[in-house]
């Protein structure tokens, strides 16, 4: 961080000072993530260890980084939402200096300077204290620890992303704690074409300096093991997931009857992300998609700029996040309030293959079976509406998978099973006709998806966002309601 703005920090300061007095406490608990690693362990082989890194802080532009965002693994192993970080779990309890331990969290040093700068830090005490680490230390301390990982069967952790920096201010930074922990393992890159973990090729940077001890390294394992523990739910996860989710179908709800054919995309956008703060979700858990008419095409469209949304279609795909999970919801309206007949039976088409897709959200069943039902009843309603002539057609106007795991990521890790109790899986089919598509010019520009949050039971799906109405009807219907921003009307500028 260079030198700032001090004016920046003159305005900032006494709120951040403020905000500390009353902070939400819903938190996942340390025992959740006590319990977490201890399920970890559990499917961990004998004298193996997994090693995880914290985020990379990412910079926006100059002095200005995004705000920090923890790496999943990592926050759901341990809470802790700071960077420049590493855990170690071991499959077995460790004896060193008469002390014993399975685990070693090491966290970014306490600094009054720095904290002063970008806020407080846990430190190792507040590790051990919030978090209930027994044994958390600085990160200086990974950078020659004595951990022999030459010693172990495997060295299992996520293969290294490329976007981390180095800092002469802070010397254990992400980038020395990775330094250091390839030159502990002994760490090359893997070829992936050979795609094994025993053919491994010299990182190009370290040629001619090929280390002369390696540790049994596994980048593959890792990842299954712990998509298999995220994609189960806890109860207490589920507090904090439905609560998002319910915060986006709230989202959607009076955006129905806020709606206007004058608003621009980003205003739409806006009244969805401050329904999204007003129940206290911190951020938006994916960037933000309202696109009206043939924008709904783009099937990640961010620049949601349009300035007048008229009387197209306007498809809105928006997650609140809570406390780190995130929903995943869409609805697609009319901003005038009533579909005309083409954007009602491509509407209708896709809500009936939603449904169809839902009711396939069962045990037993992947994300395949769901797709097959919802692509089964588009393809009957897209070839008896003339907009395909055969199946070839098919994938033309639905290019996307319709069901993914949701949690701490957006995509959520899994590992690949068929549907269990207490998963939480999207369905979302979509219908996008682009100008110049095959068929009559009436369909150009029609885009609809429509997307669900849904809860994998013992007694069938349960729908978390059906709060959002999804009936064409029952949203022209709400959409005649009034609505709080109706009277919202600020000065024009110049
Ligand atoms: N919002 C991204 C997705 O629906 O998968
Ligand atoms: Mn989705
Ligand atoms: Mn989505």
């Amino acid at each position: 961080m260079k030198v700032r703005n001090i004016c920046f920090s003159i305005l900032v300061m006494p709120f951040l000072m403020i905000a500390q007095k009353g902070v939400p406490e819903d938190f996942l608990s340390d025992t959740f993530h006590k319990e977490r690693r201890a399920a970890l362990r559990d499917k961990m082989q004998k004298n193996t260890v997994s090693v995880f890194f914290a985020n990379p802080v990412r910079n926006r532009a100059n002095d200005v980084e995004y705000v920090y965002h923890q790496d999943p693994n990592f926050y759901y192993l341990t809470g802790y939402k700071e960077p420049h970080a590493v855990l170690v779990v071991f499959s077995d309890m460790q004896e060193k200096d008469g002390k014993s331990y399975n685990e070693l969290l090491y966290v970014q040093e306490r600094n009054a300077r720095a904290e002063m700068w970008t806020g407080y830090r846990l430190g190792v005490k507040g590790a051990q204290d919030k978090l209930g680490f027994d044994m958390a230390l600085n990160g200086k301390e990974f950078l020659n620890s004595e951990i022999d990982f030459m010693s172990f069967d495997k060295v299992m952790f996520d293969d290294f992303k490329d976007d981390y920096r180095d800092s002469d201010r802070n010397p254990a930074d992400l980038h020395d704690l990775i330094s250091s922990f390839k030159t502990q393992v002994g760490y090359y890159v893997i070829d992936s074409e050979a795609n094994t973990e025993v053919d491994l090729q010299l990182d190009k940077n370290r040629e001619g300096n090929l280390p002369n001890q390696r540790a049994k390294i596994d980048v593959k394992t890792l990842s299954k093991l712990m998509g298999g523990l995220r994609q189960i739910k806890t109860p207490e996860e589920m507090k904090l997931l439905t609560k998002a989710v319910r915060i986006s179908a709230m989202g959607q709800i009076e955006v129905m009857k806020a709606m206007k054919t004058d608003m621009s995309e980003t205003e739409i956008q806006g009244i969805h992300e401050y329904v999204y703060k007003k129940y206290g979700s911190e951020y938006e858990g994916y960037p933000s998609i309202v696109g009206a008419g043939a924008n709904g095409c783009v099937l990640h469209y961010v620049e949601n700029n349009k300035m007048e949304v008229g009387k197209d279609l306007v498809l809105m795909d928006l997650g609140a996040e809570y406390h780190g999970y995130t929903a995943d919801v869409t609805r697609t309206i009319p901003a005038n309030g009533k579909f005309n007949p083409e954007q009602k039976a491509i509407y209708d088409l896709v809500y009936d293959a939603q449904e169809a897709g839902i009711a396939e959200a069962v045990i037993g069943n992947t994300g395949r079976t769901t797709f097959n039902a919802a692509m089964k009843v588009i393809n009957a309603g897209l070839l008896e509406l003339g907009i395909i002539k055969s199946l070839d057609e098919q994938h033309m106007y639905l290019p996307h998978g319709i069901c993914h795991h949701i949690g701490l990521d957006v995509h959520d890790l899994n590992d690949g099973s068929a549907f269990e109790p207490n998963m939480v899986v999207t369905i979302e089919p979509g219908i996008y006709i682009p100008e110049g598509s095959p068929c009559d010019e009436k369909w150009w520009g029609i885009a609809v998806r429509i997307e669900d949050d849904i809860l994998i039971t013992e007694k069938g799906p349960i729908n978390l966002s059906e709060e959002a109405p999804r009936k064409s009807e029952e949203i022209e219907a709400l959409m005649r309601q009034p609505s709080i921003f109706d009277q919202l009307e600020l000065k024009k500028l110049d």
